[in-house]
């Protein structure tokens, strides 16, 4: 039992991303026992309005804080004392590597140390019960070619983009204090996810946003790129089963066994769009654009996670139909949600509910 009277204190980063939201969400709610800590710098792609569900949650804090200020994360671990860490603040969009390599490196490798470091200061009298959970991407293996076996845990590391070469040396810092400090560790490596909340710089919501609005749909190459597409929600669940069962030391692969090529996902939008918007089969197709191709884009991602499975029985609930049904249905729900993301205006929400300074 802590000071607070909860049985453990958790600290997420990068919870008011993506995907650390709907793990936020889900801690938050699932684990009243825990308190739940949300360390958080809001770059553009950290959206607080995205845990409203959760604001005056007893067993929740938001901090908001840069994980690349080492003093600011030792001031946050004097605060609290944790019992797990789950690490998901990152620079996460490899077009923005490909411009701009430099945050990447601060924030996912520089960012990543600091915090193994805080843990390790933290914890140095005792690591038992404790546990450093490192969530990181199967673009850390490269590129698949279209017959190979998909990925596994012994797969070779073999980044193509400056986002994947920092998250693979972030996941690389983590075994290495795990062997030469014994910090107790996870990682899993997860493919792409999709669903409510994500930031619409990312392929599909960035393709739902753009056949509501009727603007052209930019496909990279020839669309012929494979992704696993993993619904956000089993992602989630997936950590849940990882965090609470999995082995320390271990690493997970997490994946969809639902492998798409580029230009059928957005084939399928429009479809499901054109029914939504009433609008004549066929119609959205008709913004599809083939652009110039992402340079060193990786032709196939797939993932095998029959160890997750078998250690935890932990497999994919959502089939693509459900999945992209829900969340276009999700985005046409929220155009207000869309329309202060894309003004910028979301932007806004941290100062007006927490005033200039925390
Ligand atoms: P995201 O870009 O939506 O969110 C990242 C969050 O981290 C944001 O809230 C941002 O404000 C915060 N952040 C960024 N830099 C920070 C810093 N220096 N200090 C504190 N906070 C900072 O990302 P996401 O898609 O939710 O991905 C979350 C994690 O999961 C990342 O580590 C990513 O590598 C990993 N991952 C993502 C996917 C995917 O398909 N999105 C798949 C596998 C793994
Ligand atoms: P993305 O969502 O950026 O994820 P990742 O590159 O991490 O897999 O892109 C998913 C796929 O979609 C990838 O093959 C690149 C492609 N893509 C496009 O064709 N057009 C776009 O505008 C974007 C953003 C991505």
């Amino acid at each position: 039992m802590t000071k607070s009277g909860h049985d453990r204190t958790i600290l997420i980063t990068g919870g008011a991303g993506f995907i650390g939201s709907h793990l936020v969400r889900y801690f938050v709610k699932t684990y009243p026992q825990y308190l739940i800590i949300n360390l958080d710098s809001l770059t553009y792609a950290g959206n607080l309005e995205n845990l409203k569900e959760v604001e005056g949650c007893s067993n929740y804090r938001f901090v908001r804080g840069d994980i690349r200020d080492k003093n600011l994360l030792l001031r946050v671990f004097e605060t609290w004392s944790f019992d797990g860490v789950i690490h998901l603040a990152a620079e996460s969009h490899v077009d923005r590597s490909i411009e701009n390599a430099q945050d990447f490196v601060e924030t996912n490798v520089q960012g990543t140390v600091n915090l193994l470091e805080a843990c390790l200061e933290q914890w140095k009298k005792g690591f038992s019960g404790k546990t450093f959970y490192h969530v990181s991407t199967d673009e850390v293996y490269g590129s698949l070619q279209h017959k190979e076996a998909p990925f596994e845990e012994s797969s070779p590391y073999n980044p193509s983009s400056p986002y994947a070469a920092s998250k693979a040396a972030s996941d690389h810092f983590v075994r290495a204090y795990g062997t030469t400090y014994g910090l107790p560790y996870l990682i899993s490596n997860c493919s792409n996810n999709y669903g409510p909340y994500q930031f619409p710089e990312k392929f599909i919501p960035l393709m739902i946003r753009n056949i509501i609005q009727e603007q052209p749909l930019p496909i990279y190459g020839d669309g012929g790129n494979v992704r696993d597409w993993l619904y956000v929600e089993d992602h989630i669940e997936a950590i849940d089963v990882i965090f609470q069962k999995g082995r320390q030391g271990e690493t997970y692969c997490v994946g969809g066994g639902n492998e798409w090529k580029n230009r059928d996902v957005v084939r399928v939008l429009c479809s499901i769009l054109d029914k939504k918007l009433g609008r004549d089969e066929g119609t959205s197709e008709k913004l599809i654009t083939f652009v110039k191709d992402r340079p060193g884009h990786d032709l196939r991602y797939a993932i095998d996670f029959s160890k997750l499975y078998g250690e935890t029985d932990w497999q994919p609930k959502t089939t693509m139909k459900q999945g992209l049904d829900s969340t276009v249905e999700w985005y046409l729900q929220h155009d207000d949600w869309l329309s202060r993301v894309t003004s910028g205006e979301y932007q806004e929400y941290y100062s007006r509910m927490y005033g200039d300074h925390q």
